[in-house]
């Protein structure tokens, strides 16, 4: 195995409070040492005073779809309001579309991503609702992403009876989605699945060995908070609507509360409240939520600006939230941290330090990615 020594690091962001330094060596696809001698390595590369940090954890997009939504985006800027309906809409573009085009889209997004410095790619399932186009979107999405979520439980597809649907989704597409999957969520929302539909889901999920994750409180408060926690979910995603109960909840949890920023500005929602949050100690993740319907942004950075400038949000707690937070709520170890022992998953900004996310926002600052020990940014 080779080793690489990356020194001249300005400001080394390790998520780690006893892992500190300037420098790193990576060793095949792990980092062996952070430190700030410069011990022998097979080779050297000097990052000149840049920021280091780890590669952004995007816990939470739906990379597997076909078509796009501009014009319900059009007509969402000129105030019509998002609904869970439109998600038909790309159902529609998805059961349409080739193996070959969904494999070209799901790709393209990924490297989009990756070469902005997303290292950690959850995705779902969600706009196949049926069991062949859903085991085609998990067995599609397995091949490309590091975990891969089964929601099935998205919307009730267009003259489907919703009880008759969700025993589906609990039954044979559940029994055929989960060999491909480690997770299971569900749209726990007016318009999609109601409490018991959603707890019917999440329960046949846990039984099946998956773990588990909600959609919950995006367009009004609701019982997804409650549930997620009740069930102990990962995480609770979009968490914008959120009462004082939901709060004490979360912060008693393990339960992660993932905010989607990208998304409450794209569907003209109000910002979580995340200091109620983070001064109550709940754990936060920050994602991108990519799909072309509510979020349409593979950017980390955006999502990290947005938590800064809009949510208050120091930098330090959104770019841990945007890579430690992405773990914890993908319930991993080995990513989000820059540690002996950890993939080696680094992200080098053309910035001096991590505060230029928030004070150049907009700007592209990925100077280089690497990916378990191989830079992939910018490809050779
Ligand atoms: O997380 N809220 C549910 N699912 C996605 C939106 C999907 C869509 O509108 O296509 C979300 O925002």
């Amino acid at each position: 195995m080779t080793s690489t020594l990356i020194t001249g690091i300005g400001e080394l962001t390790t998520n780690d409070p006893e892992v500190s330094g300037t420098a790193l060596v990576v060793e095949g696809d792990r980092v062996v040492w952070v430190g700030d001698g410069e011990p022998a390595a097979d080779s050297r590369v000097d990052v000149q005073g840049r920021a280091v940090l780890p590669g952004w954890v995007d816990s939470h997009t739906h990379l597997v779809f076909a078509g796009d939504r501009t014009a319900e985006f059009g007509a969402r800027m000129a105030g019509k309001p998002y609904t869970a309906g439109g998600i038909a809409v790309t159902v529609g573009a998805t059961r349409a579309a080739s193996d070959d085009e969904l494999a070209a889209n799901l790709k393209r997004h990924i490297a989009e991503a990756l070469s902005q410095g997303t290292t950690c790619v959850e995705t779902k399932t969600g706009y196949g609702l049926n069991v062949a186009d859903e085991v085609r979107s998990a067995k599609l999405a397995a091949e490309h992403v590091d975990e891969v979520t089964f929601l099935g439980a998205h919307l009730v597809p267009a003259g489907s009876d919703p009880d008759e649907y969700v025993d589906l989704v609990c039954g044979e597409m559940l029994d055929a989605v989960a060999p491909h999957v480690r997770w299971a969520d569900v749209f726990c929302e007016k318009g999609a699945f109601d409490e018991d539909q959603s707890r019917a889901v999440l329960r046949a999920a846990a039984a099946k060995g998956l773990g588990l994750r909600v959609h919950g409180n995006q367009l009004g408060e609701g019982p997804g908070v409650r549930l997620a926690v009740e069930l102990g979910a990962a995480s609770v995603d979009h968490c914008t609507y959120l009462s004082a109960d939901d709060i004490d909840a979360l912060a008693g949890s393990d339960t992660v509360a993932t905010l989607l920023p990208a998304c409450d500005l794209s569907t003209r929602q109000p910002l979580p409240d995340v200091r109620r949050l983070l001064d109550a100690g709940a754990t936060v993740a920050l994602a991108s939520n990519c799909n072309p319907g509510s979020s349409y942004t593979s950017s980390m950075a955006f999502c990290v600006a947005i938590a800064v400038l809009q949510m208050r949000m120091s930098v330090e707690e959104a770019v841990r939230a945007a890579t430690l937070g992405g773990a914890r709520a993908l319930r991993r170890d080995d990513v989000g941290v820059l540690r002996p022992g950890a993939r080696a998953d680094l992200h080098v900004l053309d910035a001096p330090s991590t505060t230029h996310l928030a004070y150049r926002p907009g700007v592209p600052l990925t100077h280089a990615v690497w990916r378990a020990g191989v830079e992939v940014h910018p490809s050779t």
